[in-house]
């Protein structure tokens, strides 16, 4: 008998695997790139106004690569000023990758590094704990928020940690995206358990919303090749398959019956286009300014 589906994050290992090779098959990190080159400027543009340090706080930095563009771009408009930056990061992994790449990059002189390894709710019980809030003059929450149990109250937590003139950060898949039509579709058929759920940019805009918190709103066109998953018994397109369905080994563990339903949504044209005889999932973001 087939093993029982499980959450693909249930093998750290496999996940971060499937995390790298869905960054190299997308335009996830190029998009997110355009958009700190063309429009990250006027958002950050009056964080620092009157402060000799800059406080960033990066909830899921990562490997830091969107943290360190980032930061290139406060440094831009703020040069000279010392910038605070600290990570919220749960995976050892990553943190060290992260460490790699800050030492073979230059013009850092004036960044103070601080990695957390944590989970966003152990870094809120731990400043709850310790009762000295820290204020943040940019807060980003990058491709993370569907890792976190208690998502309108994780945001909460974090606006309220904005100085008067900062900038919370929320980027998430987009509700125009092919993510969007699968998720809505089959999400209740994977294997989520308490470790993931999923959210869009369109679900973020009704939580902020009902809070009451003001933002705006941006969609940024992304897109990943996923024509190896149509290649029965490749590993790339098993690992993709995964870390589409955020399932452990999808392929050899899901029912028949979904396999083949997913395979199907997975080319229609709500989900993907063909081009160039390739297969290529819509992967547009959504990028949330949350006002103070
Ligand atoms: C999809 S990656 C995004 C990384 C980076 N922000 C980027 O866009 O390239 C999600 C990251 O969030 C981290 N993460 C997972 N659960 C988390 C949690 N509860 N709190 C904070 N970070 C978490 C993971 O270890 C991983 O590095």
């Amino acid at each position: 008998m087939a093993s029982p589906m499980k959450n693909l994050l249930t093998d750290p290992a496999r996940y971060l695997q499937a995390f790298r090779l869905f960054l190299a098959k997308s335009t996830e990190h190029q998009s997110m790139q355009e958009f700190v080159e063309r429009q990250l400027p006027a958002v950050i543009d009056s964080i620092g106004n009157g402060k000799s340090t800059i406080n960033i706080l990066s909830i899921g930095g990562g490997s830091g690569e969107i943290d360190l563009l980032i930061i290139s771009k406060v440094q831009a408009r703020y040069p000279g000023v010392t910038i605070n930056n600290e990570v919220v990061e749960p995976s050892a992994d990553q943190i060290s990758k992260y460490k790699e790449r800050v030492a073979k990059t230059s013009n850092l002189e004036n960044v103070k590094f601080t990695w957390h390894e944590e989970t966003a709710y152990e870094f809120e019980s731990r400043m709850n704990a310790e009762k000295k809030p820290k204020k943040w003059d940019f807060i980003h929450m990058i491709q993370v928020l569907y890792y976190v149990k208690d998502i309108p109250a994780t945001v909460r937590y974090f606006h309220s940690l904005l100085e008067t003139q900062a900038k919370l950060l929320i980027i998430l898949v987009s509700g125009t995206s092919g993510w969007e039509t699968l998720w809505k579709k089959y999400g209740s058929s994977f294997p989520l358990g308490d470790l993931c759920c999923y959210v869009s940019s369109a679900d973020m805009k009704k939580i902020l919303d009902s809070v009451g918190l003001k933002h705006q709103l941006h969609d940024v066109p992304s897109h990943m090749d996923i024509t190896s998953c149509f290649i029965e018994g490749d590993k790339d397109g098993e690992l993709l398959l995964d870390f589409l369905t955020e399932t452990y080994e999808f392929s050899k563990t899901a029912p028949p019956e979904l396999k083949r339903q997913v395979m199907e949504e997975l080319r229609k044209p709500q989900c993907s286009e063909e081009r160039d005889g390739k297969v290529v999932f819509n992967n547009n973001l959504g990028v949330i300014v949350v006002e103070p």
